[in-house]
């Protein structure tokens, strides 16, 4: 397994273990960024499932876009949240009651699900699936990234990682805001997630995403550690 720990934008320090449950690494100096617009195009040699986790509103969709150039809409991008609003009592002025509707969680994690598989099937269209989301359904995950191992892919956990005063301040700017207690939830559940997931993954990146950044709309690629000889 891989362990990454870098801040935000930054190239990581890149530990290599032989134990499939290493804990993360210590931070590094980070070397120079690199520049890397041009290489969106290029498909990694071996596919990849990039498994988000953070707390909402520590950047995973931001890190997503700003990393690999895909939106939320993009077909690579499977998330619970983006299903959801297609169910019929999904009511966009009150946007999290959906939630509190009986069977409308399952219906949207069965129609993530499908995509999932589906995505797994068709290597010509999807040589990288990320999932968004916190990462705190634990079995679930473990149960996507063994689906991912057996269909060939490089499985990544990729951790956004913020201070919890971090998340409420982003939150605080959304219209659909996580009211304190849950994230204080969402942080004890989130920590022990990555804790169970991590030894599931080919490599494990801890980004730190506290700092407030601007965008540049430049995605920074890092390579598939797979297209190393
Ligand atoms: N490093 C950053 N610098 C500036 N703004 C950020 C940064 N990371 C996230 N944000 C902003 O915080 C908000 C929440 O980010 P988002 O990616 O939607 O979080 P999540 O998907 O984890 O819920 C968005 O407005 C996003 O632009
Ligand atoms: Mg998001």
């Amino acid at each position: 397994m891989l362990v990454v720990l870098l801040p935000a934008a930054l190239p990581s320090l890149v530990v290599r273990t032989a134990s499939p449950v290493a804990p993360f690494c210590a931070r590094s100096p980070a070397p120079a960024p690199r520049a890397s617009g041009c290489v969106l195009a290029e498909r990694p040699r071996r596919r990849e499932a990039i498994f988000l986790a953070g707390l909402p509103g520590s950047g995973k969709t931001r890190v997503i876009k700003q990393r690999f150039g895909f939106t939320r809409d993009d077909a690579s991008v499977l998330d619970l949240d983006k299903e959801i609003v297609h169910h019929p009592n999904y009511d966009p002025e009150s946007m999290a009651a959906v939630y509190d509707v009986p069977g409308a969680y399952e219906w949207a994690d069965e129609r993530v699900e499908r995509a999932f598989r589906a995505a797994l099937a068709d290597p010509d269209a999807f040589p990288r699936i990320v999932l968004d989301g916190t990462g705190t359904k634990v079995k679930r995950r473990l149960d996507r990234m063994a689906a991912a191992r057996e269909a060939g892919l490089w499985v990544k956990l990729l951790y956004v990682r913020v201070k919890l005063k971090t998340a409420l301040r982003r939150n605080g700017k959304r219209r659909r805001q996580v009211p304190l207690e849950t994230l204080q939830l969402y942080q004890r559940l989130v920590d022990a997630a990555v804790a169970a997931e991590k030894g599931a993954a080919d490599e494990v990146e801890v980004l730190d995403n506290d700092t407030d950044r601007a965008f540049t709309g430049v995605p920074s690629l890092r390579p598939n550690p797979n297209k190393r000889p």
